[in-house]
C-alpha cells in the first residue's frame, strides 16, 4: 500500500515523533511505502510532495516542529479544492492518507472520508482541545514551558512588587491556563469558558499583595471579561475563519494597574509554548499514535481518529472528534479557584 502523511494546522511539539513511528511500523512492519506531503492540506491540493522512507526520519524523534511543514490551508475554502485533492490523490497512487492535526485539518479529514477519501487522523493540538481523546501530544510540553515561565515570574515578582500577567495560547478552551496554573501556583487563571469579572481579579490582586506576596495572572488568549469590554485584539481571520487573537494580558494589565494603583506587566509567551523538544510524555504519546495509526490503515479502518482512552489507544469515529471541543468543566475550574487570590 502507498501511504500519504501530512502535518496541518500550528505546528506542535511530538509531531515527527508520530511521523517516525508511521514509517518505521509502516515499511519496516508491514511493507508499506510513503509519500511525505507538504505544509498540511496545500501538499495534496498542489500535488507538493517529498520523500518519507525509514532514512528520512532518523533522528528526528526530539525535534520540535515538523519535517512535513505545515499550513493552515482549507480545499474546502478553494475553488474545486476537493476535486483537485482528490485528482492527485489518484494520480500519485496513494492509497491512503494519514492526516495528523486539530479540528481543523481533522475537520477537512472528515469531509473527505465522506468523500470516499481513505484517510486515518491522529490528534495534534497544544491546546488539548480535541474531542474524543482524553490527551493530545503537544500538550504537555507546551503546559510545561508555561509552568517554567510562571516558576520564573514569581521571583521577579516578589522583587519588583508588580503584579505579573501571562497570557498563554487557548482559543476557544483554556486547558494550558489551567494546568500551568495550578501547576504554577497562580494566584488567578482566567480561561475562555468562564467570563471573569474584572472586580474579582482586581480583589485576588490586592489580597496577594496584602499577604505579602505579588500575583501572577494566568490569562489564556481568549479569556474575556464577563461584563463585555473589547479585551481581545482581532488580528484578520485564517483560511477557517479563525480570528488571530493577542492583546488580553496587555489590556488586562493597563486595568489592573488603573484600578489597584500596582505596577503590573504582561508576558506574552505566543509560539515559545510549540516550539522546540518534546517532553517524555508527549514523545511516547505521539509514538503510540503513530503505530496504532498506521495498524488502522492497515486494517482499511478508514474514517477513524486514534485516541488516548486512559492508557489505552483507541480508535474512534474522525466526526465524533471533530464535532465539537472539549472545554474545561466547571468542576475542574472549582479546583483550581480554591487557590485564587
Ligand atoms: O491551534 C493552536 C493554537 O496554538 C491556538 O491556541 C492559537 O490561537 C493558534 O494556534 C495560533 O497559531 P498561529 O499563530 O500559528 O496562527
Amino acid at each position: 500500500m502507498r501511504v500519504g502523511v501530512l502535518t496541518g494546522g500550528g505546528d506542535c511539539p511530538g509531531l515527527n515523533a508520530v511521523i517516525r513511528a508511521v514509517v518505521r511500523k509502516g515499511a519496516g512492519v508491514h511493507g508499506h511505502e510513503f509519500v511525505g506531503f507538504r505544509d498540511g492540506w496545500r501538499g495534496p491540493l498542489e500535488s507538493i510532495t517529498m520523500p518519507l522512507g525509514i532514512p528520512d526520519v532518523r533522528g528526528i524523534l526530539p525535534r520540535g516542529g515538523t519535517i512535513l511543514g505545515s499550513s493552515r490551508t482549507n480545499p474546502f475554502g478553494v475553488e474545486g479544492g476537493v476535486e483537485r485533492v482528490t485528482e492527485n490523490l489518484h494520480r500519485l497512487g496513494v492509497d491512503a492518507l494519514i492526516a495528523i492535526g486539530g479540528e481543523d485539518t481533522l475537520g477537512v479529514a472528515a469531509k473527505l472520508y465522506e468523500r470516499g477519501v481513505n484517510v486515518i487522523g491522529v490528534p495534534k493540538t497544544i491546546d488539548n482541545d480535541l474531542n474524543a481523546t482524553d490527551y493530545t501530544f503537544g500538550f504537555d510540553t507546551a503546559v510545561n514551558i508555561a509552568m517554567e515561565a510562571i516558576d520564573r515570574l514569581h521571583t521577579t515578582a516578589e522583587s519588583h512588587h508588580r503584579a505579573l500577567i501571562v497570557e498563554v495560547m487557548g482559543r476557544h478552551a483554556g486547558w494550558i491556563a489551567l494546568h500551568a496554573g495550578m501547576a504554577g501556583g497562580a494566584n488567578v487563571i482566567l480561561i475562555p469558558e468562564f467570563p471573569f469579572s474584572l472586580d474579582r481579579v482586581c480583589a485576588y490582586v490586592e489580597t496577594r499583595f496584602q499577604a505579602h506576596y505579588a500575583p501572577i495572572v494566568v490569562v489564556a488568549e481568549g479569556a474575556l471579561p464577563a461584563d463585555g469590554g473589547a479585551a481581545v485584539l482581532e488580528k484578520g481571520l485564517d483560511a477557517f475563519g479563525h480570528a488571530r487573537l493577542g492583546g488580553v494580558g496587555e489590556w488586562l494589565a493597563n486595568e489592573i494597574e488603573t484600578r489597584t494603583g500596582k505596577e503590573a506587566r504582561t508576558t506574552v509567551l505566543g509560539h515559545i509554548q510549540r516550539g522546540g523538544t518534546p517532553t517524555a510524555f508527549d514523545r511516547e504519546l505521539a509514538t503510540r499514535f503513530g503505530l496504532h495509526a498506521i495498524d488502522a490503515a492497515t486494517d482499511g479502518d478508514w474514517g477513524k481518529m486514534v485516541a488516548l482512552s486512559g492508557t489505552d489507544i483507541v480508535r474512534v469515529p474522525l466526526k465524533d472528534a471533530t464535532s465539537e471541543l472539549k472545554l474545561v468543566t466547571p468542576e475542574l475550574y472549582a479546583e483550581a479557584e480554591v487557590f485564587f487570590g
